[in-house]
């Protein structure tokens, strides 16, 4: 009920710009800037592949007072309880090898400081992102079952994890180890999606900054994951966020984990080199 609701008020919001944005021949629509296509001033085009790195902004920049003061401030910011849970997770010895993380890693403060902004990586081929290193972990290290991706311990584990990295900058770069599957990725963004037939390109890079309905698009950047979503009411991962807005198109869903989503992933954070690792983030 409450999914149909949500589903029934995407719709009904994005029909107006998602309309507009549909008929755009896709040449037209990378070749002019957004505020002519769209006629509306507030719109920005931020190309997607050299984006100068002075003109990216995190979705941070565009909520409310309210919201940032959330994110801000610890003893407010909901994914606290997932951050103080995966920092318990840390110290519990699990699985045949009855080992802890911290068992291994000693505190995470010093040696998971940073790891998160070299993620996702590609390994002989395979991404990697944060999640996976951690159920590699469980699975190798301490002889565990690999935990499910958006279970309330692999959450908070990969918040409690990323977290380490909070305001140190993204530095996955170009390398010839990730070069085929980043370029997939770039492609994959500039792809034409579901019944909608709109790309990810088209919303967050024609027309970030515009309003949608009640929210404004931002430029997508993956900075703030796993963060708590009001929406969601729930801390989530950056793959659940994609498949929202994969399921905003009405395109069929990539499975979370999934090639085309890690592919995705890895695109995002290269986009987003340098900017800000913000962990646990709060969004609307
Ligand atoms: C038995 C020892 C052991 C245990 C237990 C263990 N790890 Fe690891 N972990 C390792 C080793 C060894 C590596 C590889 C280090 C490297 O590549 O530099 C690693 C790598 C990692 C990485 C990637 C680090 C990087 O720099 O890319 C993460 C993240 C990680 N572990 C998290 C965890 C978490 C979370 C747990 C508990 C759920 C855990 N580990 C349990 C030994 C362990
Ligand atoms: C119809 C426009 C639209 C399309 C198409 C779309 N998105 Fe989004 N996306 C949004 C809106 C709107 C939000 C913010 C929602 C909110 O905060 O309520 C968002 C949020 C995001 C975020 C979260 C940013 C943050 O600050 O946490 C990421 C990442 C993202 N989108 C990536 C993608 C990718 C990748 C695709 C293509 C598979 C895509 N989006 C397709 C409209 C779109």
């Amino acid at each position: 009920m409450r999914i149909a609701a949500r589903l029934l008020l995407a719709a009904s919001l994005c029909s107006a710009i998602c309309t507009a944005l549909a008929e755009q021949p896709a040449a037209a629509a990378s070749a002019e800037p957004a505020s002519r296509v769209m006629g509306a001033p507030g719109a920005r085009k931020v190309d997607s592949i050299d984006a100068s790195r002075a003109e990216r902004v995190s979705g941070y920049a565009q909520m409310s007072r309210d919201i940032q003061a959330m994110q801000d401030d610890p003893a407010v910011n909901p994914a606290t309880f997932w951050l103080l849970d995966g920092q318990t997770l840390w110290e519990q010895p699990a699985g045949e090898k009855k080992a802890s993380c911290s068992s291994c890693h000693g505190d995470a403060a010093q040696s998971m400081k940073g790891v998160a902004a070299r993620y996702p990586l590609v390994r002989e081929g395979r991404i990697v992102n944060l999640e996976a290193a951690i159920n590699d972990c469980r699975t190798q290290r301490q002889g565990a079952p690999a935990l499910g991706y958006e279970s309330k311990p692999l959450l908070a584990l990969t918040t409690y994890v990323a977290s380490q990295s909070r305001g140190m900058p993204i530095v996955v770069e170009e390398t010839p180890d990730n070069r085929e599957r980043l370029t997939a990725g770039r492609a994959r963004f500039d792809q034409r999606l579901g019944q909608l037939n709109l790309s990810c390109a088209q919303c967050h890079v024609e027309n970030a900054g515009l309003k949608l309905g009640g929210s404004v698009i931002p430029q997508g950047h993956p900075t703030g994951y796993p963060l708590y979503r009001l929406e969601w009411q729930s801390v989530g991962s950056l793959a659940r966020r994609l498949r929202n807005c994969v399921s905003g198109v009405r395109a069929e869903m990539w499975p979370a984990g999934s090639q085309e989503l890690l592919e995705l992933e890895l695109y995002l954070a290269w986009r987003a080199r340098g900017m800000t690792i913000e962990t646990p983030a709060v969004r609307p």
